[in-house]
């Protein structure tokens, strides 16, 4: 396979046409029409109006140069209320003219069947809480795969499941800590029937390939001579990665989750753990439910030990010297990537890995001049340094740190509605003028940087610019 350069957007990011066609409402309307949800009241009721701008958006795609586009479906907009009673064939109608036009292009798509956005009508009953979505989310994926999947080769389940457990489930709502976990395991279990459906059903015709993007950042001891920190670095990570990544790809939850999670519940006084067990059947039927590791990174964090206020009983904070971005969260790290690429080849049986997010962004007004992204990516991908040896076919197949980098994808394609901070937080290439109604995208400097990476392969990673 040819190294896979990509962009990603998801759906509510993107899409706008909220109510078109017969489309469902997803959680995300609902949230977005609650005052005070999303910074200055923006909404993804218009978004980038993707939902009318396939040209527009094809165009901007073949301008950089990618040979893939990660975009994710609108779940509602298939099924209005989430379940293959009703299927809205209009709004399936939207991703085959994309696919389409994309084929068209030469450029391969690469789905996602959940970036968030889950239809209302499946959260007024419990949404992930509730183990039935397990088997409405298999509907879902049977029928994608049945649509779409003689043209599609490349399919994410669900993405980030790290984040629909943590902040939409934990972090929100201020719950105390069950909800995250009963969330996170028919995440799993639903990533796993949905691999199940496309292995058996699927995959002898179609030929194609299922994982799931999970999420995280790196983290570090905050003194790297402090046993405490180094634990706490250690207990972040397999709370984050370890968390969906052990059961997929190892078999289980982690040792470490089981043991802080156990201990914790005891001490709160509960008869026994927070975190849900799989049965010994469950734990077969899910290990090895991937055909790629998809992996989503941007930062990194440094961890210390505390007793008390969060789950995995670490807290973490950021190097001052670090660059900062448009997001609070983001620091520019580029070292983190490798030393967390190199923990998933130890950790994971050193599985193919594609890249499916990474990307940084800015605040303020129209700057088109975005140096800060050319660095960013730069930087970051200097880092996979490892398989430009694979794509120039200069000594074919030999990597560096022996890390099976397959594709990278830049987060994102345009400026777009970025969750619960709006329009305000921009991660585009691409920059989306959101007072003129065309929405005209306009490139940003770092267009150029990213399709000259993409052409060149970064030589300079040759010349072994490692950190
Ligand atoms: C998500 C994107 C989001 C990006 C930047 C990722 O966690 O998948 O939807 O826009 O990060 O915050």
């Amino acid at each position: 396979m040819d190294f896979i350069w990509s962009c990603a957007t998801a759906a509510y990011q993107i899409e706008g046409g909220w109510r078109e066609d017969g489309k469902g409402l997803s959680i995300w309307d609902k949230f977005a029409h609650t005052a005070l949800k999303i910074a200055n009241y923006d909404n993804g009721d218009i978004a980038c109006d993707s939902y009318h701008k396939i040209d527009e958006d094809v165009a901007i795609l073949k301008q950089l140069k990618v040979t893939h586009y990660r975009f994710s479906i609108s779940w509602s907009r298939i099924l209005p209320d989430g379940t293959i009673n009703h299927i809205n064939d209009a709004g399936l109608n939207y991703y085959h003219r994309l696919v389409d036009a994309l084929l068209a292009a030469n450029i391969q798509p690469h789905i996602t069947l959940y970036h968030w956005d889950l239809p209302q009508a499946l959260q007024n009953v419990g949404g992930w809480e509730n183990d039935t979505i397990v088997d409405r989310f298999k509907d879902y994926a049977d029928l994608i795969f049945s649509r779409l999947g003689h043209k599609v080769k490349l399919w994410v389940t669900i993405n980030e499941p790290y984040n629909v457990a943590m902040v939409g489930h934990e972090i929100n709502d201020f719950r105390p800590g069950t909800l995250p976990y009963i969330v996170g395991h028919n995440l799993i279990k639903a990533h796993a029937e949905a691999w199940h459906i496309y292995n058996d059903k699927y995959r002898a015709e179609q030929k194609g390939m299922v994982s799931i993007t999970i999420n995280s950042d790196w983290s570090e001891p905050r003194n790297p001579h402090k046993q405490e920190d180094i634990d706490a670095s250690r207990r972040l990570l397999q709370f984050y990665i370890g968390w969906f990544a052990n059961p997929i790809y190892n078999g289980d939850y982690n040792e470490v989750m089981k043991t802080v999670v156990r201990e914790r519940s005891i001490a709160a006084g509960l008869p026994k753990s927070r975190l849900p067990e799989f049965t010994p059947e469950e734990i077969k039927r899910i290990k090895g439910t991937y055909d790629y590791f998809g992996f989503n990174h941007y930062t990194t964090v440094l961890a210390f030990p505390v007793e008390y206020g969060n789950l995995q009983g670490a807290g973490t904070i950021v190097d001052r010297t670090w660059l900062d971005s448009g997001s609070g969260w983001l620091k520019v790290t580029p070292f983190g990537f490798r030393r967390i690429l190199n923990f998933i080849k130890e950790e994971y049986g050193n599985p193919p890995i594609i890249i499916t997010e990474n990307g940084v962004s800015e605040r303020g007004p129209k700057d088109l001049n975005d140096e800060h992204r050319s660095y960013f990516y730069e930087k970051y991908i200097n880092q996979l340094g490892t398989f430009f040896f694979q794509v120039l076919f200069v000594f074919p197949a030999y990597l560096l740190d022996g890390v099976d980098i397959r594709g990278f994808t830049a987060w994102s394609l345009m400026d777009n509605l970025e969750w619960a901070t709006g329009f305000s937080e921009k991660f585009g290439l691409f920059y989306v003028n959101h007072s003129d109604p065309d929405l005209p995208r306009v490139a940003k400097a770092s267009v150029s940087a990213y399709s000259t990476i993409i052409k060149t392969h970064l030589i300079d990673a040759l010349v072994g610019q490692h950190l």
